[in-house]
């Protein structure tokens, strides 16, 4: 298949390229200059270069904390741009793979959250993610969107390469310890759409492949836990690791409000797209064999 992705150096767009090609599918992956998704006429320009059999949109307006300043901006990649393309897949009569986000939801469950849940955005970013999906749908009942969380991989800026330049700095790192959810790597993510993409493009709207589906990685944890992990995973690679502390989320403000508990149900998504949520554990070792290098007992 001709596959169309949205962004080219992104964590999951990065892996889309890898694993698509893989696949056997003939990928294009493009960014601004030569694809912005805010401007409806450069969709048409890649749409006409490229004719795409399937669409997957991995570029977003993923900065949480600047969102709060740059609404507009947010809004108009995450919500303008996921409308412009479910218009233009619309018109060419293809399928789209879209990923969002956890925090469409405020948090304040208190369980893992189904697809059935009512969004209730605590904050820009999460609110833009949330109008993208609505536009999406709205333009093109072909789409899957994959809601998913703490997205990391060796590209890209993410929570375990912060943690570990952090703690090659500092004798003590402070982490957050009740904010709960679930580390999802992008080469899982990328799979995913690898996996749904013929299922998609072989099927009629309104079959239950479409839709809204959550997917993140298994099991659930705290960012402090998911820290301990990365520290002990450095230390079996020869690392020197510093102390580990947890502490609340009153203790660490940052700009933008974070779900307190943004735990995705994901059993939706294995029930209907036979997709499982991967072990973040296993997907964390690969990470760390590609940032830091293999564990010292296999070398
Ligand atoms: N990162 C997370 O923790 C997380 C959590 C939950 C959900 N998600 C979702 O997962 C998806 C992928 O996230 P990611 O972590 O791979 O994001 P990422 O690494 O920030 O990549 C996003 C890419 O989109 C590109 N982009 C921005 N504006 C664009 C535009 N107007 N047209 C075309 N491309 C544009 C960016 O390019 P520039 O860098 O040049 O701006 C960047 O390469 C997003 O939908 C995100 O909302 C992410």
């Amino acid at each position: 298949m001709r596959v169309l992705v949205a962004g080219r150096i992104g964590q999951i767009a990065t892996e889309l390229v890898a694993r698509l090609a893989v696949a056997g599918h003939d990928v294009v992956a493009l960014e601004p200059p030569e694809l912005d998704i805010t401007d409806a006429a450069s969709i048409a320009r890649a749409f006409a270069a490229h004719r795409p059999e399937a669409l997957v949109n991995a570029a977003a307006y993923t900065a949480v904390d600047r969102a709060e300043e740059e609404r507009d901006l947010a809004f108009a990649v995450n919500a303008t741009g996921p409308g412009l393309l479910g218009a233009a897949a619309a018109r060419a009569g293809i399928p789209v793979v879209h990923y969002s986000t956890d925090y469409v939801f405020d948090g304040m469950k208190g369980a893992p959250y189904t697809e059935d849940d009512a969004p209730n955005p605590a904050g820009v970013y999460g609110a833009s993610k949330l109008a993208g999906e609505r536009a999406l749908h709205a333009a093109n009942p072909r789409s899957t969107t994959l809601r998913t969380a703490w997205v990391c991989s060796p590209h890209g800026a993410n929570f375990v390469k912060t943690m570990l330049r952090l703690a090659a700095e500092r004798e003590e790192l402070r982490v957050v310890a009740d904010q709960h959810g679930a580390p999802s790597f992008a080469d899982d993510l990328a799979d995913a759409a690898v996996a749904l993409l013929p299922r998609l493009a072989a099927a009629k709207a309104g079959d239950a492949c479409f839709g809204v589906f959550h997917l993140t990685g298994a099991p659930h944890t705290t960012w402090h836990d998911f820290t301990q992990a990365i520290l002990a995973g450095a230390a079996a690679r020869g690392r020197r690791v510093p102390r580990l502390l947890p502490i609340t989320t009153a203790e660490y403000p940052t700009r933008a409000r974070r779900p307190a508990d943004g735990r995705l149900d994901c059993s939706r998504t294995a029930r209907v797209l036979g997709i499982l949520a991967a072990d973040w554990r296993i997907s964390l070792d690969r990470c760390l064999d590609a940032l830091v290098g293999p564990k010292e007992t296999t070398r």
